[in-house]
């Protein structure tokens, strides 16, 4: 587990994020792309997901994407841009995928909480009933579209207009690209889930929806 990267977290931008207080755009713009510190500790959402794949999966595969995005911008005039900038300019390939996985596992890991799962409230709720008709009908949606993402990808609410919506992106695609609004994602692939489902996607969503899923987080993004 790469600790020494979490005294340098980069400045994040979604609202929900607790470590958006990291410091301001200018500070991160200054520093090369950095490994946020994960919001909770390796094992706090164990049995749902576990330290070890936490190790793999933000350890590993969240780092590796940072050390190639760092890599691929070094000595270019992108070396001093912020991640979003670089999201933004980037064409298809090695430079956007880096890029983009850094973004979209930030995210993640803010999308998930010890204390998270079961069904949202406020405001929040309300657009899911307005969009979905109900929290089950969304969450029915949701499931079905995580479950059947073929290969690697991305399930997400985002926001549409004063309501929500669902979206899927493949590989390493990010709705921020696409000028939506991210309010909480679920990575589905295999490497999220494999060492604590196997094959088993369907349980690994269902506990994301019981049990990880961090309300709290989506409903800031909501508001923002
Ligand atoms: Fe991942």
């Amino acid at each position: 587990m790469q600790r020494s990267a979490a005294s340098r977290s980069q400045a994040l931008t979604f609202p929900g994020a607790a470590l958006s207080k990291a410091g301001d755009r200018h500070y991160a713009a200054a520093m090369a792309i950095t490994l946020p510190a994960l919001p909770y500790a390796d094992d706090a959402l164990d049995p749902h997901i576990t330290a070890h794949t936490i190790s793999f999966h933000y350890g590993k595969h969240h780092a590796a994407y940072v050390n190639n995005l760092n890599g691929l911008i070094d000595g270019t005039d992108l070396a001093d841009a912020s991640l979003e900038e670089i999201i933004d300019a980037a064409d298809p390939g090695g430079l956007y995928n880096n890029a983009a996985q850094v973004w979209n596992h930030t995210f993640y890991w803010e999308s998930m909480s010890p204390n998270g799962g079961g069904a949202p409230s406020g405001d929040l709720a309300a657009a899911i009933d307005s969009s979905f008709g109900s929290y089950d009908a969304f969450r029915e949606q949701f499931t079905a579209d995580a479950v059947g993402n073929f290969g690697s990808g991305w399930t997400w609410l985002v926001k549409e207009g004063d309501g929500v919506a669902i979206v899927k992106t493949d590989d390493a695609d990010t709705p921020i690209k696409h000028g939506q609004t991210p309010l909480l994602t679920i990575d589905v692939w295999e490497h999220a889930y494999y060492l604590d489902y196997q094959n088993a996607r369907p349980a690994y969503v269902a506990a994301f929806l019981d049990h990880l899923v961090n309300w709290d987080f989506a409903a800031a993004n909501f508001a923002a």
